[in-house]
């Protein structure tokens, strides 16, 4: 048992057409002009833009409208909305979509009120002092964006993709409602499932401590979502299965489920990022595509917490060594991830590294760690180079 601050301070509004509640939860968080920013397209075809432009226009908010972010969101897209906003004087940031969004419209409230480069924070340069509120309408559940205190940027040259976290970058609200899950094709379905499972196992894993509530709510958390993954991809109009999933989504990356456990891993999410910033792959099959590998790397160094998943999560009887118990757990996660069509190899993601991109790959994640990481098992860059290896 570890000390810990668990600090959420997103007003979370759940339910059936609460998007259309959005102009009168801006005027109750004092925005006069603000900033609509959304995607590649989904939020037009499924009408929920206009939905939103009539909630503000009915609230008699001005607002102005920015569009065109993309998976894996570029800073190119942040800078524009940088310009934009201090020209139109934005006090407020509307997010309208996925996970990118979320953390594009981030950015773009730490950069408003910096004079300097937005990216000096993604590059560990500086810290934010100052942020123009972001709140959100949220319609992928996947990354927990929607209560995390990150944002994860890609810079367009060379595909450096990093994450910034911060307090202020909290959202001052989120719209969670489950019906803008629906329209989701059955692949970001899955990724988004397997996002949330990571978010939980990143911070189940440590070789730190844990208390017994943190890790049972850990465990509801991963076996809600491995019942209703299923059942989404089999019925995606099932309004109880995609509400459930947003909500673990929202639990899984908001710090409840890592109280008290001494500290995250987060190997895994660091690796991948390398990887969707290079490939440009989705982030949830790129994460099914390294954790086994991870796993299995990593496990003697905290081989009572890979038995204690198999047994109590993964639902593995206690049979053998605690090894082979362990193994079987991670077998049966990766049976799982199999079973929503999710990647279990960098091959089945349709990622080929040569060696020396491998060493690209191992150098630029410890860039961005600033050398080493993990909970597990602390990691250095051969580490990084053998578990890439290993996933191939
Ligand atoms: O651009 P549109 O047209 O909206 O299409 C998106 C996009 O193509 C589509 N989509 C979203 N909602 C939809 C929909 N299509 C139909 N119906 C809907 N209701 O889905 C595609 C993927 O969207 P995206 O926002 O990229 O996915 P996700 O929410 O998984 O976000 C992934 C990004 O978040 C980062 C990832 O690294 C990645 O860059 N992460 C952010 C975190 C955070 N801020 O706390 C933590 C995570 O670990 C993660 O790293
Ligand atoms: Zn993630």
């Amino acid at each position: 048992m570890n000390d810990f601050v668990y600090y959420t301070p997103t007003k979370v509004i759940f339910g059936k057409d609460k998007e259309n509640e959005v102009g009168s939860e801006l005027k109750k968080a004092g925005a006069t002009k603000v900033l609509v920013h959304y995607g590649t397209g989904s939020v037009i075809r499924s009408g929920l833009l206009d939905k939103v432009r009539t909630s503000l226009n009915e609230a008699g908010i001005p607002f102005a409208e920015l569009g065109g972010v993309v998976p894996n969101p570029r800073l190119s897209l942040v800078y524009q909305g940088i310009e934009l906003g201090r020209r139109e004087k934005i006090d407020f940031i509307l997010a309208v979509g996925g996970g990118s969004v979320l953390d594009s419209a981030k950015a773009i409230g730490y950069g408003i009120p910096y004079s300097g480069d937005v990216w000096d924070f993604y590059d560990r340069k500086k810290q934010a002092e100052a942020i123009v509120p972001v709140g959100d309408i949220l319609t992928l559940a996947a990354t927990g964006s929607e209560m995390s205190n990150s944002s994860v940027i890609t810079k367009d040259e060379g595909g450096i993709k990093r994450g910034y976290s911060n307090n202020l970058g909290r959202p001052v609200f989120s719209i969670l409602d489950p019906q803008l899950t629906t329209t989701l094709p059955p692949f970001q379905t899955s990724c988004g499932c397997t996002d949330i499972i990571m978010h939980t196992l990143e911070r189940y894993f440590t070789a730190k401590g844990n208390m017994d509530i943190t890790d049972e709510m850990a465990r509801g958390v991963v076996k809600t979502v491995m019942k209703h993954a299923p059942i989404l991809l089999a019925d995606p109009e099932n309004y109880q299965s995609r509400a459930e999933v947003m909500w673990a989504g929202s639990l899984s990356h908001n710090g409840l489920t890592g109280c008290g456990n001494g500290g995250d891993d987060f190997a895994t999410h660091r690796l991948e990022h390398e990887l969707s910033g290079m490939y440009d792959v989705s982030h949830g099959a790129g994460l099914a595509a390294l954790w086994g590998s991870w796993a299995r790397y990593v496990m003697d160094d905290c081989l009572w917490r890979f038995r204690k998943f198999a047994v109590e999560i993964m639902d593995i009887p206690e049979e053998g060594s605690d090894r082979q118990i362990a193994l079987k757990g991670i077998e049966a996660m990766e049976d799982f991830f199999r079973s929503i069509n999710m990647p279990v190899s960098m091959s089945q993601l349709g990622v080929h590294p040569s060696d020396e991109e491998i060493q690209i790959l191992a150098r630029k994640c410890s860039d961005a760690v600033g050398g080493h990481i993990g909970a597990a098992k602390v990691l250095y860059p051969e580490d990084f180079v053998k578990i890439y290896q290993m996933a191939k």
